[in-house]
């Protein structure tokens, strides 16, 4: 039934699209910066720092490739976007485009010349920028190296390559832009919500999304599954959502990617870290925290409670598991690859920043994060130099990957694991 609903619904979509087309002209609004606005510099100073809480880097940068010169694939049930080349060069980048079409790019999702751009491109959230941060942005964007890099063309099936497609999806679900200030709240509650609003979009991963690809809006932050990983409930959820984290432990999650007692990060979000929300002020970093802390509360059922004290982290040395535990292949294999950097009493060998003690991955028994990260490792970068696990896919068969994750979800999160064989050779696939 809801296939039949989402099937009906993306058919008026496209109708509704399709005669949009014929009687949409979008004027282009003419741009300029406020009086209040740095020039020069510091103007380009500033919209580094905003490229960055936006990341748009992330997506526009291919592994190993040169930067902002074009990116990371989308894949989408019905094909793939690539996301385009946005260095100066005038014939394959953003050069030749005007402010006007710049800023409308990022507020409408538009393309040069008003066609419609798909939202993988988190325009949804770059519609609230106002005009004078869009317009930093620019020039940070024009003082770097140009790449004469062709954009890889999207490939994606009809209706879906029509971009008109999008109009009566952008009808329904862009915001009104720029943010509107909440005049009841703090200047930096304000900030905060710009911040996770307008640039960082964390929605974009955390929200779970309709039939129709759309975030939400009633299931803001709730958590949800992202390219294969669990994306979070981050609401002030008391068990699923971060409602038992402290002020200053979100602030150093986000700003380092690990709080004492919630463990690490991995994945995009360690990408997210790396990239983007370590190298924010820790104002904005502690704005961005007064702000989540105000967000409706919402239940999930994505990740379930977190055990921070089981007896088994206790009874455990930092060199030698509980003397109860009967050897198994998963102890085996975490003796000889994880031990040394992990330790066994939850409180970390390597360094304080590797304690799995209270971390949601270590705690959800389906181990979705968990396997993917003993898959791929992570990095994390850091001013203090940076921390690696290494990738484990070659080392390891699935049913070793299988055991270890069941035996680290039993000692470290007192849960019964459930991940199986053909979950990891899933995810090896994935
Ligand atoms: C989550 C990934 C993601 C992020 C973050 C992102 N973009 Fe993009 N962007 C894309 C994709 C994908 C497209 C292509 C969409 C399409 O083909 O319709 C795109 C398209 C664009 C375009 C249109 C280019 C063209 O040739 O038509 C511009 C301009 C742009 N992005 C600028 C930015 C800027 C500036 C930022 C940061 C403020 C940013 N993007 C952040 C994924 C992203
Ligand atoms: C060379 C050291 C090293 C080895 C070996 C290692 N890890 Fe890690 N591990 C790390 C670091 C560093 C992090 C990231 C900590 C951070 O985010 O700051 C990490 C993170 C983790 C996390 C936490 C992720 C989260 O989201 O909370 C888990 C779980 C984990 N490792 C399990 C393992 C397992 C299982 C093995 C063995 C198969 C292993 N590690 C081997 C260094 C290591
Ligand atoms: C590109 C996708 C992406 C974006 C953008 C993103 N996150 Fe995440 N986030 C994740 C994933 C995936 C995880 C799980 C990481 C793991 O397994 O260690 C996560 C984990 C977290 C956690 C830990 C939750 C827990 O219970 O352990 C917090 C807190 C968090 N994110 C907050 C944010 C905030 C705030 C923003 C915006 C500033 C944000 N995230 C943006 C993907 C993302």
């Amino acid at each position: 039934m809801k296939k039949l609903i989402g099937v009906a619904l993306a058919g008026a979509i496209v109708a509704v699209g399709a005669a949009w087309f014929f009687f949409w002209p979008a004027p282009l609004p003419a741009v300029a910066l406020s009086a209040a606005s740095p020039t020069g510099q510091d103007l380009i100073a500033k919209g580094e720092y905003l490229a960055k809480a936006a990341d748009c880097a992330a997506c526009h940068t291919a592994p190993g490739g040169m930067k902002l010169a074009g990116g990371l694939a989308f894949k989408l049930p019905f094909g793939t976007i690539y996301a385009p080349n946005i260095t100066p060069d005038r014939e394959f980048g953003i050069g030749a485009w005007s402010d006007a079409e710049f800023v409308r790019a990022l507020r409408k999702g538009l393309g040069r010349h008003g066609e419609d751009l798909y939202p993988a491109f988190p325009y949804t959230s770059f519609a609230l920028l106002s005009t004078d941060d869009a317009l930093a942005i620019r020039a940070y964007l024009a003082s770097v190296s140009a790449a004469a890099v062709p954009s890889r063309p999207n490939d994606l099936w009809f209706p879906f390559n029509q971009r008109y497609v999008m109009r009566g999806w952008k009808l329904l679900f862009m915001p009104d832009g720029p943010y509107a200030p909440d005049r009841s709240k703090t200047t930096e509650w304000n900030r905060g919500a710009y911040l996770v609003e307008a640039l960082a979009h964390c929605g974009e991963c955390h929200t779970p999304r309709n039939l129709l690809f759309a975030t939400k809006s009633d299931a803001k932050f709730s958590g949800a599954v992202v390219e294969g990983l669990k994306a979070y409930n981050i609401t002030p959820d008391r068990q699923s959502g971060t409602g038992e984290w402290t002020d200053a432990e979100l602030a150093a999650y986000l700003s380092s990617g690990h709080a004492e007692g919630h463990g690490g990060t991995s994945g995009s979000m360690a990408e997210a870290v790396n990239l983007s929300l370590r190298l924010l002020s820790a104002h904005d970093i502690a704005s961005m925290v007064t702000y989540m802390r105000t967000v409706p509360s919402l239940p999930s059922t994505l990740a379930g409670p977190v055990e921070r004290s089981p007896a088994s982290l206790a009874s455990s040395g930092p060199w030698t598991p509980q003397p109860t535990t009967a050897s198994s292949e998963g102890l085996k294999i975490f003796q000889g690859a994880c031990a040394s950097c992990h330790g066994w009493d939850g409180n970390g060998q390597q360094s304080p920043s590797a304690s799995l003690r209270g971390a949601r991955t270590v705690n959800d028994p389906d181990g979705t994060n968990l396997v993917r990260l003993i898959l791929n490792g992570v990095h994390m970068s850091s001013p203090t130099g940076d921390r690696n696990m290494p990738s484990f896919a070659a080392a390891y068969t699935d049913a070793d990957v299988a055991a270890v994750s069941n035996y680290v979800l039993a000692h470290f999160g007192n849960k019964a694991g459930q991940v199986t064989p053909g979950i990891v050779a899933k995810a090896r696939r994935d």
